[in-house]
């Protein structure tokens, strides 16, 4: 018995540039027609979509198979797939020009792929060639860095409605060569496109780095065009164990530019996060909250927002308070939420608290910090209540999850003494700090919370 009545496998398989697949004769495309065709025809309960790899039929690309009857598609396009819903999942028959039933040859092709295939990576392996993916990781940063060169620049915004390399090099104030040699690169890695000499925005470029799109990053991905500087000095932080400054970024917290793009940063990870952090906590019983390091207030304006009878203080840098300002005034609910300037490894944090949210703040700090504040947090909150940490939890021999993991470096590169830490050691400050029971909560995402409880 099928769980459901057809199962499309649509080959998603990539390879290197050059070599025939899939994805190369537009299998994504295909991917997502057929998604929208399925919704669209109210399909979605009766048809699993499902990628999977190299059939061996890879100069028949895109291949998809259709279960339970086995139909073997070959060269399908986006423009066949209203058909092939339509007939095949509709009225359940297959679309014969586009189904390969020459079981032979498939096989034989299959198999031919497969040895040579095999043969291929014989060979590498004898004569020590670097493995793909070895290579790929080494030159990741490529693509990464065209990408925040061309949000630098805001090279999305000039290509506006389309216009050629020398318009847009003089909008942005660029070389025209140069930004001619950028422009390609950003259509090769499908950021942009082409025909004759004119460059359009992507849907998802227009959708997300363009200046007065609803759902521009720019400002927020902007942050992280600013840390590339600090992660350029990790040979130098590893030699010496704490950051080093990064030649021409300036002091960071002295450059207004550099704070606004991070509390940007900061709002555009937590504004999904905070309702989940909220409803992950609960509001009953919580009247008072103090938010520590809030940046722009995303978790307090939840939770105002969640419970009209909530007060959150936001204790937070001077520098950042004005920003943290202009996000709670936005966001309706300067009543609820109130703003202290202060420093919280040295500040009183007052007393009567049920929460103390320390979200995406442990990671700057040493431990001794971190016990240091958990110890201060403890005296501040009132019976029953809460310490609440939200960061990326590592596992207890600290490899893993990747993203915890190589955010430690990011803390290293970027901080005096701070890191990624574990749920033990997490557990341990709290227990040495007073909290007799201590929780974690797994939250969707990539980071946890860890939940310090007073009888
Ligand atoms: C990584 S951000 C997290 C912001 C926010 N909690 C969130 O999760 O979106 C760290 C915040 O802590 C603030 N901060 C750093 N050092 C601080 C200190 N000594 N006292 C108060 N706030 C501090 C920063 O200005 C920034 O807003
Ligand atoms: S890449 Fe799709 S069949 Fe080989």
């Amino acid at each position: 018995m099928e769980p459901f009545r057809f199962h499309l496998f649509v080959c998603t398989q990539q390879k290197p540039e050059g070599v025939p697949c899939c994805p190369a004769s537009g299998s994504f495309a295909v991917l997502g027609a057929l998604d929208r065709e399925i919704q669209a025809r109210g399909l979605d309960n009766h048809v699993q979509l499902t990628t999977c790899g190299c059939m061996g039929l890879c100069d028949e690309g895109p291949v998809m198979v259709a279960y339970p009857a086995g139909v073997w598609y070959r060269r399908v396009q986006a423009t066949d797939v209203s058909e092939i819903v339509g007939t095949h999942l509709g009225d359940g028959k297959p679309v014969e020009r586009l189904v390969w039933s020459d079981a032979p040859a498939m096989k034989a092709m299959a198999v031919e792929h497969r040895d040579k295939f095999r043969a291929a990576m014989a060979a590498r392996d004898k004569a020590g060639t670097l493995p793909d993916r070895l290579d790929q990781m080494i030159r990741g940063y490529m693509p990464s860095r065209c990408l925040l060169t061309a949000l630098e620049l805001d090279i999305f915004t000039a290509v506006g409605d389309g216009a050629n390399a020398e318009q847009i090099g003089t909008r942005i104030n660029a070389n025209a060569r140069a930004a001619g040699m950028l422009l390609n690169a950003l259509v090769a890695l499908g950021l942009l496109s082409k025909s004759g000499d004119r460059y359009q925005n992507t849907p998802e470029s227009a959708r997300f780095f363009v200046q007065g799109s609803k759902d521009n990053q720019r400002d927020g991905l902007l942050h992280t065009t600013n840390i590339w500087h600090s992660w350029s000095t990790l040979t130098d932080a590893v030699r010496r164990g704490t950051r080093v400054p990064a030649d021409g970024t300036g002091a960071r917290h002295d450059n207004a530019a550099w704070t606004r793009n991070f509390i940007a940063g900061m709002q555009r990870n937590a504004k999904d996060r905070a309702p989940l952090v909220v409803k992950a906590l609960g509001t009953a019983d919580v009247h008072r909250v103090l938010d520590l390091g809030g940046g722009s207030g995303a978790y307090s304006i939840a939770f105002a927002k969640s419970y009209p009878d909530v007060r959150c203080e936001i204790l937070d840098i001077p520098e950042v308070v004005p920003l943290t300002g202009e996000y709670v005034r936005q966001a309706g609910v300067s009543a609820q939420v109130k703003l202290r300037p202060g420093d919280m490894l040295q500040d009183d944090f007052g007393s009567g608290y049920d929460i103390i949210m320390l979200n995406a703040i442990c990671h700057m700090f040493s431990e001794q910090q971190n016990r240091d504040i958990f110890r201060r947090a403890h005296q501040a909150l009132a019976p029953n209540g809460r310490l609440v940490v939200q960061d990326f939890i590592l596992n207890s021999d600290k490899t893993a999850p990747q993203q915890a993991a190589l955010f430690s470096l990011n803390m290293l590169v970027n901080t005096e003494a701070g890191a990624s830490y574990s749920e033990v050691e997490y557990a341990t400050w709290m227990k040495a700090a007073g909290f007799p029971e201590v929780s974690r909560i797994n939250l969707p995402g990539p980071s946890s919370l860890m939940v310090g409880l007073l009888p």
